[in-house]
């Protein structure tokens, strides 16, 4: 991605991942991703905010070079995380003037993950300011989003909020001002729910302590940038919100077609009572798929057979993935099938320890399912619907 002008001598000059299908090793990428950089030129000093991603280090180093940087003063990191960080031993080794702006504890975890020098830093407070001539910036700690150490950066003149991963999509396109539509939104939600949800208590305090900012553009270091912040702020306020929706998801999984049959059924009976279904067949899903659902439902069902006497790896799989994301979803349950007996029902209960939701009484039946089976499905969707209107969402 070449560089492009955001306000006068501020640029952009990261990365764009076309086509990175997976982060983390765990997480789809069906938009790739970008790794953003910005350079700011003050009157007499020049600071780089956010490195890359170690696979884009050319397009970077590269961007810095066609903009003539001969020196760079200041490298701010946000975030430790190495697609924001990779690149930092090879830009001090490139610019061996170059202090790396950061927090205390920011600086610990790039000494232990990239082995950076004691002497490279300039350790910073929360609301500490610095001065590249005439433009200023302001650092505002804004923990755990997604990491203890995060940090956003407020440049006051041009009023930019450097956001990092706070805000930031997984959608790589060469517009750094993407339309602030459904897409954009989409993928932003995607993002919030694979690595932020998690942390929406703690993203509420941080929401608030932006709020006080004048900021004109966020520009995160992924995904485009945002010309009208309350786009994406108003966004984050309804996902982290208490809110939830009249939907029930279910992960299903089925060897044999009786869990299959189950989940058909209580399809319909759910549908019928005006209540959203968000199936996801978990030997098929996109987990990312199944993250940004969990964002706004109300009600969780899993469904698996018994195998080997406990639940299926993969609804096991996907109740820790779903503990591990703690959605705010209020009840949950739990329907399949067996063949001899086992306990998957305790077990996937214990998987779910982190959910602050009540339990409804599962539906378990053995082999496919019979008139009584349809009735104990029948009872559980009205309950499902009873706690529903109790939160007043159908
Ligand atoms: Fe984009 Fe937490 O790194």
């Amino acid at each position: 991605m070449t560089v492009q002008k955001i306000k006068d001598n501020v640029y952009f000059v990261g990365a764009i991942h076309w086509d990175r299908r997976l982060f983390d090793e765990l997480i789809p990428l069906p938009d790739g991703t970008t790794y953003n950089s910005y350079l700011i030129k003050g009157s007499k000093k020049t600071a780089l905010i956010d490195a890359a991603d170690p696979a884009k280090e050319n397009e970077l180093l590269s961007n810095l070079r066609n903009l003539g940087v001969k020196k760079l003063d200041y490298l701010i990191s946000n975030h430790a995380e190495q697609d924001h960080s990779g690149v930092i031993s090879r830009i001090v080794e490139l610019y061996p003037e170059t202090k790396i702006v950061t927090n205390e504890k920011c600086k610990d975890f790039l000494r232990e993950l990239l082995l950076i020098p004691e002497d490279k830093f300039y350790i910073i407070k929360d609301g500490d300011e610095l001065s590249l001539g005439n433009k200023t910036l302001k650092f505002i700690f804004t923990p755990w989003v997604h990491w203890p150490e995060t940090m956003v950066t407020y440049l006051i003149e041009d009023r930019i909020l450097f956001s990092c991963d706070f805000f930031g999509s997984h959608y790589a396109t060469s517009s750094i001002f993407a339309k602030e539509g459904e897409k954009l939104l989409e993928d932003a939600k995607r993002y919030y729910a694979e690595i932020m949800m998690p942390f929406r208590k703690t993203i509420v305090k941080n929401i608030e302590k932006i709020s006080v900012l004048d900021i004109d553009i966020i520009a995160p270091s992924h995904g485009p940038l945002y010309k009208n912040p309350s786009f994406i702020i108003n966004a984050y306020k309804e996902w982290i919100s208490d809110d939830v929706k009249n939907e029930v998801l279910i992960p299903y999984v089925s060897m044999h077609g009786s869990t299959e049959r189950m989940v058909e059924y209580f399809i319909d009976l759910l549908v019928n009572k005006g209540i959203e279904v968000k199936p996801f067949n978990l030997s098929k899903t996109d987990i990312g798929e199944l993250a940004m659902a969990l964002v706004d439902a109300a009600t969780i069902v899993i469904a698996s057979p018994m195998v080997l006497a406990g639940a299926h790896p993969a609804a096991v799989y996907a109740a820790f993935l779903v503990n591990a994301l703690r959605p705010k979803t209020r009840f949950l349950s739990i329907i399949g099938s067996y063949g001899w007996g086992g306990k998957f029902v305790e077990q996937l209960k214990s998987l779910l320890s982190n959910l602050n939701a009540e339990f409804i009484e599962p539906v378990i039946v053995k082999g496919y399912p019979k008139e009584k089976d349809f009735k104990a499905l029948e009872n559980l969707a009205d309950k499902i619907l009873e706690k529903h209107k109790q939160l007043k969402i159908v």
